[in-house]
């Protein structure tokens, strides 16, 4: 009896390591974060394979699904300019709080003002203040509160990281776990903010709604047309590459050069815009911080389990990322529970109706 639960454990055991294995299957397996993620990946999936195992049977194919027309969109804007994606229009309460976030002159009362117009906005904000990620938790019970403890400049930002996020609603078109990609917006965005706290990179709080907002182009993409989303998908899975890549072969653009020309037509403010346009190119990594602290805020939330449903490979960490952001891999270690708690606590907040 010993014998067989033991064989069944190192066969679970087995199976989870190879699993792990495909997860960091483009990355560089001598870079010591990614050494760390993948044995903490492993233990995970050991545990979660125990658990819940039907997480790990096979998706069933999407079905009736007619192959894409193979038209390449001349670019991001051709793209945006076809009839299939519907882009969000910018409703007026983003457009109130981004002159009050510009204007340094603006008080507390003024914001105040903004967010009380909109009852959704007041239950975001108190529930995004109260959440473990700002260390405030249940004392906050009025937006004139939030934005007292938090600041004009703070409480504006979550105000439009709040409401940017909420325009992207759940469509028919469901390639996209529209669950799975608020958990992993919510996590990027409490990563890149632990990492800018521990690197003491300035104010966290940018990087949070940086987090927040970097995959809007990903939400278009995979949400604009169901073959196309279908085809980027199955490239990914036929090449053995992450979705990313994929999306490069199918459009010629990925969703990081979508969601930078998306934030920039709503005028975001430009950390956000160069967050979401550069977190998957090389080059801008190099140089730009917000870019890296995204990047990489972005791949350990999936490595970290936090992932977008899309595909299992999590492609490659930047080098030049972790230089530009100049964290040690002790910091990591070290950070990684309180990553957990402060994700899972976030989402038990915000998840409580
Ligand atoms: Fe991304």
């Amino acid at each position: 009896m010993t014998t067989t639960i033991q064989a069944i454990d190192s066969e679970i055991k087995e199976a989870a390591d190879k699993y792990a294995e495909e997860i960091f299957r483009q990355s560089d397996n001598n870079c010591e974060f990614v050494s760390i993620l993948k044995s903490d990946a492993q233990k995970r999936i050991y545990h979660d394979m125990i658990n819940y195992p039907d997480e790990f049977k096979d998706k069933p194919k999407l079905l009736n699904v007619e192959p894409w027309n193979g038209k390449k969109p001349l670019g991001p804007k051709d793209f945006l300019n076809k009839k299939a994606v519907v882009l969000p229009s910018l409703p007026q309460i983003l457009i109130q709080i981004k002159r009050v976030v510009n204007n340094p002159a603006s008080t507390a009362d003024d914001l105040v003002s903004v967010i009380n117009k909109d009852p959704k906005l007041v239950a975001s904000i108190l529930r995004l203040a109260n959440s473990e990620a700002f260390d405030l938790s249940g004392t906050i019970d009025t937006p004139s509160k939030a934005v007292a403890l938090l600041g004009v400049q703070k409480a504006g930002l979550l105000a439009l990281g709040t409401v940017s996020f909420s325009m992207f609603k759940k469509s028919k078109i469901a390639v996209l776990e529209l669950e799975k990609f608020w958990q992993h917006s919510i996590a990027c965005g409490i990563i890149a903010q632990e990492i800018a706290r521990t690197a003491k990179l300035g104010d966290p709080d940018p990087f949070f709604v940086s987090g927040l907002l970097h995959d809007i182009g990903l939400h278009i993409i995979f949400e604009s047309e169901r073959n196309l989303a279908v085809e980027i998908l199955r490239l990914a899975d036929a090449k053995q590459i992450s979705f990313y890549d994929a999306e490069m072969e199918v459009l010629g653009f990925n969703h990081a050069v979508l969601g930078g020309v998306i934030s920039q037509d709503w005028e975001l403010p430009p950390n956000l815009v160069r967050a979401a346009a550069g977190h998957h190119d090389p080059e801008i990594i190099k140089t730009d911080l917000e870019a890296a602290v995204i990047h990489v805020a972005d791949y350990f939330a999936r490595a970290l389990g936090y992932e977008l449903g899309l595909s299992l490979i999590i492609g490659d960490l930047n080098k030049d990322a972790l230089k530009t952001i100049g964290i040690t891999p002790f910091q990591f270690i070290e950070l990684i529970p309180r990553l957990r708690l402060l994700i899972d606590e976030t989402l038990k907040t915000l998840n409580s109706d």
